[in-house]
């Protein structure tokens, strides 16, 4: 599949930063029975490539895709884990040759977005999303640049979502507010599973 096509999957995507691998694979079905089944697993923790492991070996529906790539080394790594495709947060030389998974390379700025797209990069990540700007920003953006699409992340939450997925170049939007925290502590599956589900159905946006 394109990445473009796991994109499509579903309007949002969960960024989840694993600190016990033990959660990964009830957190995953969580969301995935709340409908969101491309999942993000931050290379923050040493969790984070167990995690991938799991939920790609056991969930055959997961669609999983690592985040926080920096590095080649980091792009092998989630590659032999099981991800099948990887977020940064910006944009590196590697991102531009043939690797083992694809990463979608964060930008935050027109110039940053006019540098991938010269380089062939048209689905970009759209990073640190509310700071740098938020949906103003993407919508300015879309003028002159109207083949690129992107996926928001950072300070997207279920009160501004929609305003995201409103604009023509948004594919889906990213965040960590569908797993919080303190749910996973506790093992609340059934609300990260409302959460999700919640995320499906975005409130519409009112003029
Ligand atoms: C991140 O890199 O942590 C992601 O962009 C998620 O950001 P969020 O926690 O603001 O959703």
């Amino acid at each position: 599949m394109e990445i473009r096509e796991y994109l499509a999957l579903a309007p949002a995507v969960p960024v989840l930063t694993i600190v016990d691998v033990a959660d990964a694979v009830p957190l995953a079905r969580a969301l995935i029975a709340g409908g969101l089944r491309v999942l993000e697993i931050t290379l923050r923790t040493p969790s984070a490539l167990e995690s991938i492991r799991r939920i790609a070996q056991e969930l055959p529906e997961a669609v999983v895709a690592a985040g926080t790539v920096l590095s080649s080394g980091d792009q092998e790594r989630a590659a032999r884990a099981g991800a099948r495709f990887a977020f940064s947060p910006g944009l590196l030389d590697f991102m531009l040759e043939e690797g083992p998974v694809p990463v979608i390379a964060g930008v935050a700025t027109p110039s940053e977005a006019m540098r991938a797209r010269e380089r062939g990069l048209t689905t970009l990540k759209f990073f640190p999303a509310v700071p740098a700007g938020g949906a103003g920003m993407l919508k300015a953006i879309h003028g002159p640049l109207p083949d690129l699409v992107f996926c928001p992340t950072g300070g997207i939450d279920s009160k501004n979502a929609a305003e995201f997925l409103a604009l023509p170049n948004v594919a889906c939007v990213g965040g960590s507010w569908v797993a919080p925290a303190k749910a996973v502590q506790a093992g609340d599956w059934n609300s990260i599973t409302g959460l999700a589900r919640a995320a499906c159905a975005p409130a519409p946006v009112t003029p």
